[in-house]
């Protein structure tokens, strides 16, 4: 069983795409997406309408798709206090998502529990124990063991930091971080996302996987959205 593990599209569809493509080529049965899929991009429905279309997948939600879905007043002052880029994009996004895609992440679990083959696996944004934990390549084991030590899982598989990395603790759980899509934090900011490959037996392998796609267009569309503060958000994809 091969599945394809996506996570944190941030609404950039071209980036999606692209990694779509090569999902297909490499004949994955299965999608597991962890979340982030609408805001802070430039195409929230056009991301979302794919995602719907998508066969045999399996989604949750992100903080962000969180933020979209039970946006009020206060919670958008936080956010462009905390990020400007971030609080701005979110208004405008909130001007432009179709009431359904709200709905559609709004319904969506925080977390979910899959069993392939007798391997149980745990879907989380950021950790186990919270939608917007960091999960980030410099933990120290101890750290993650207790990030994941109420999960029943044998392996944890999560995003949010848009960074890649992958952690194999003493307790014989495997965590891993498949990274961003839409809007990945490595050096050259192209797509992240992991090929997971499931035995018979329920033994597995995980391998993290790079796709290139057109990042500059992606940045200039961004920045030519106008809202306040776009031309930072639009420096992050270059
Ligand atoms: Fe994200």
């Amino acid at each position: 069983m091969k599945i394809a593990v996506i996570s944190d599209i941030h609404a950039n569809t071209l980036a999606l795409e692209e990694v779509l493509k090569e999902i297909k080529k490499l004949k994955a049965d299965k999608i597991f997406c962890l979340g982030d899929i609408l805001m802070a991009g430039y195409d929230p429905n056009g991301t979302a309408e794919l995602i719907l279309n998508l066969n045999n997948l399996e989604i949750i939600q992100g903080n962000t798709d969180n933020m979209v879905a039970n946006f009020n007043f206060e919670l958008l002052e936080k956010a462009k206090k905390k990020a400007p880029c971030m609080g701005y994009a979110l208004e405008d996004d909130l001007k432009i998502i179709n009431e359904k895609y709200k709905d559609f992440v709004r319904n969506l679990p925080q977390k979910k529990y899959v069993e392939v083959n007798g391997l149980k696996i745990e879907l989380v944004h950021g950790s186990p124990r919270q939608q917007d934990e960091n999960i980030y390549p410099s933990l120290a084991l101890d750290e993650v063991e207790e990030m994941v030590k109420n999960s029943d899982a044998s392996l944890i598989l999560c995003g949010h930091t848009h960074l890649p990395c992958g952690y194999a603790l003493n307790s014989g759980k495997t965590v891993v971080n498949v990274g961003s899509v839409g809007r990945s934090m490595t050096q050259d900011r192209m797509p992240n996302w992991a090929m997971l490959e499931i035995s018979d037996d329920g033994t597995f392998q995980i391998e993290h996987k790079i796709t290139k796609y057109d990042n500059k267009k992606v940045s200039e569309i961004i920045s030519q959205r106008g809202f306040l503060h776009a031309d930072d958000l639009a420096k992050m994809y270059v």
